[in-house]
């Protein structure tokens, strides 16, 4: 090594030792005569000292640092003079007396400060993502990843599992994005996808008798970029045989609380919530609901009806639902703030925001004239609402109500500071309808996908055709209010398995091209099975309260899906696309 010591590690009890160091200029003080320097490396920070009355050609060198130059000092331990000891820092007590500093290598002036906490652009921290990562900051989310990386190969292994890889280059698979395609050279006009999950093969594994497989498997998806999603992830990926709901949350349950106790050292309460799914959305107006604050949907769809406000008798009369939410403390906003919330609303298609004020027991509202005194009192006990409150409503369709008030409720949670940060909420959804009706396409779609099983009590349900109330046989882990795994017990009845496809509309023929390895491996034996996937990097970003994904995933694309180190996606040259035998025509306002 070019070093003894590392620059956190030297403390009271190396004074007088004889250290080399190597690590970067954090920063450079000239104190008139001494120069004193920061040197930083992955393990911390040490000072160090040029004192030209001890050491001139060395003071001399100090002179010609700059901040981030690689730098090797020799010298010796000494203990910081008295008054100038910083107990924040390990190697606080003590500084290095330099005899001897190498430059290994020179920096150019920096895009930003290598530090903590800076203000710039995350475009221009992605543009120099090596700097970036220097911070400690950054180090310290790419070792928290490591560690939980390295506790599910422990975990998994001691519970008996086995990690198999399995392929990059494959067919696609129905996680429902769309796929990143790659050409083949050698099969001009074929492509290989990408896979958006190893779903298919980890089921081809239990076929062949691998019984617990688990993998931490990066996954592609071509969809739309947010927060939360990238479009290449890695997932926690588990797949087991002869097990029921129960055996894999139990497995999930045990990992979870002894990788929290591991990294963050905090105990889960185990086993988990559950809330079935009607409830989550009833409740929540959201299948991933945050439940570490109490406000609430209230269902007052037949007190709306018996009103003489038109849209909501309306909405009542057509089907629709109309809901309530108590806001703690907003009966004092303004007109303009009221506003705010019903262009907020708005974004999530609803078409207004009925309010009312609790005041001295009564509630008042520029249409409070449309309901009588009962339904008011009515809505107000539903609601819960107290003095000081305001109670906001929107009638819809059951998705529009859902998705608005879903998302009313988490803004005044915020807003309110209601929501407890400190905790760690974790809850499955279970009961997952099988199917949902895709409008737009008109046709029924898979809510997980084409493999969940159902439950068996509810096949009578696809002879009388209501296949919106089938329940599935799969779940979700929710943390906080975010989705951080999914799975299913999977059917493996090849019969059962058609009988869902035929549902989903798709042809024999397209199933033969789509899974017909599966099918055909099907008809070979295969165990009752069922897994799940967890998305690793949005758990890592809950576990480090960072606002985006990006934050914990060491060279991230943007919102637009390039990556602004690298340039990609770029262009590829003419003899290139020759080989794959593809022709790229370019649409004008593309270039
Ligand atoms: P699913 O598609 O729900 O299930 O994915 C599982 C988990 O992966 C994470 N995730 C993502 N994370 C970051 N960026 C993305 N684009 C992204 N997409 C998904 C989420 C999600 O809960 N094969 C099934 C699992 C199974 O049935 O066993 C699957 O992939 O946290
Ligand atoms: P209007 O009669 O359109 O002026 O609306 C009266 C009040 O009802 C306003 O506060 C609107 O925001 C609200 N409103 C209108 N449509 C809806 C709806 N679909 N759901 C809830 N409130 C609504």
């Amino acid at each position: 090594m070019l070093r003894t010591h590392n620059c956190g590690e030297l403390m009271a009890e190396n004074i007088s030792a004889e250290v080399c160091l190597a690590g970067w200029v954090a920063s450079r003080r000239d104190h008139g005569e001494i120069i004193f320097m920061d040197l930083r490396d992955k393990h911390g920070v040490t000072q160090i000292v040029c004192d030209p009355e001890k050491n001139k050609d060395v003071h001399q060198k100090a002179h010609e640092l700059r901040n981030e130059y690689c730098v090797k000092v020799t010298g010796k331990v000494t203990r910081r003079p008295e008054g100038t000891i910083n107990p924040k820092i390990a190697t606080g007590e003590i500084e290095i007396e330099v005899s001897k500093i190498e430059v290994l290598s020179k920096a150019d002036t920096l895009p930003f400060e290598v530090k903590d906490d800076i203000t710039v652009s995350e475009d221009v921290r992605l543009r120099y993502r090596y700097l970036d990562l220097r911070r400690p900051v950054m180090q310290k989310k790419l070792e928290m990843k490591h560690k939980v990386y390295s506790f599910i190969t422990d975990f998994f292994d001691k519970e008996g599992f086995v990690s198999v890889e399995t392929p990059m280059l494959t067919k696609s698979t129905p996680e429902g994005a769309r796929d990143f395609l790659v050409p083949s050279r050698t099969t001009r006009g074929s492509f290989y996808a990408l896979p958006q999950s190893p779903q298919l093969f980890k089921q081809l594994l239990m076929v062949s008798g691998l019984e617990k497989y688990y993998q931490i498997a990066r996954c592609f998806r071509d969809e739309d970029l947010r927060a939360d999603r990238q479009p290449e992830f890695t997932q926690l990926d588990i797949e087991m045989s002869f097990v029921e709901e129960e055996d894999i949350f139990g497995v999930c349950e045990r990992f979870f609380g002894s990788l929290v106790h591991k990294i963050l050292g905090r105990e889960l309460k185990i086993p988990f919530q559950r809330l079935n799914y009607y409830e989550a959305m009833e409740k929540y107006g959201s299948d991933k609901p945050d439940t570490r604050f109490d406000v609430c949907l209230h269902d007052i769809t037949a007190l709306g009806a018996k009103s003489d406000f038109k849209i909501f008798k309306e909405v009542a009369s057509s089907g629709g639902k109309v809901a309530a939410i108590a806001a703690p403390g907003y009966g004092t906003i303004s007109r303009k703030d009221i506003d705010v919330l019903t262009a907020f609303v708005g974004e999530y298609g609803a078409k207004g925001l009925a309010y009312f004020k609790v005041e001295n027991g009564e509630l008042v509202s520029p249409i409070a004239k449309f309901f009588s005194r009962e339904i008011l009192e009515m809505i107000r006990q539903q609601t819960q609402a107290a003095p000081g409150d305001m109670i906001f409503m929107v009638a819809d369709t059951r998705d529009v109500v859902y998705s608005s008030l879903g998302a009313l409720r988490l803004k005044i949670g915020r807003e309110k500071g209601l929501i407890d940060e400190n905790k760690l909420q974790f809850l499955w959804i279970v009961n997952f309808p099988l199917f949902k009706f895709n409008k737009d396409e008109s046709k029924w779609v898979s809510e997980h996908h084409p493999f969940t099983s159902f439950k068996m009590e509810d096949m009578e349900l696809i002879e009388k055709n209501e296949l919106d109330k089938i329940r599935s046989n799969s779940y979700d882990l929710v943390l906080n209010g975010s989705e951080i795994g999914s799975g299913s017990i999977r059917i493996h009845d090849r019969d059962i398995q058609q009988k869902i496809f035929d549902i989903l509309g798709l042809t024999k023929e397209e199933c033969a091209v789509k899974f017909g390895f599966l099918l055909e491996a099907f008809n070979y034996g295969p165990p009752p099975h069922g897994g799940v996937a967890f998305g690793l990097d949005r758990l890592v970003t809950l576990f480090t309260r960072d606002q985006s994904i990006r934050e914990v995933i060491s060279f991230p694309k943007t919102q637009k899906g390039t990556c602004l180190l690298t340039g990609a996606p770029t262009e590829v040259t003419e003899e290139q696309l020759r080989d794959l035998g593809i022709k790229v025509t370019k649409i004008k306002s593309e270039k």
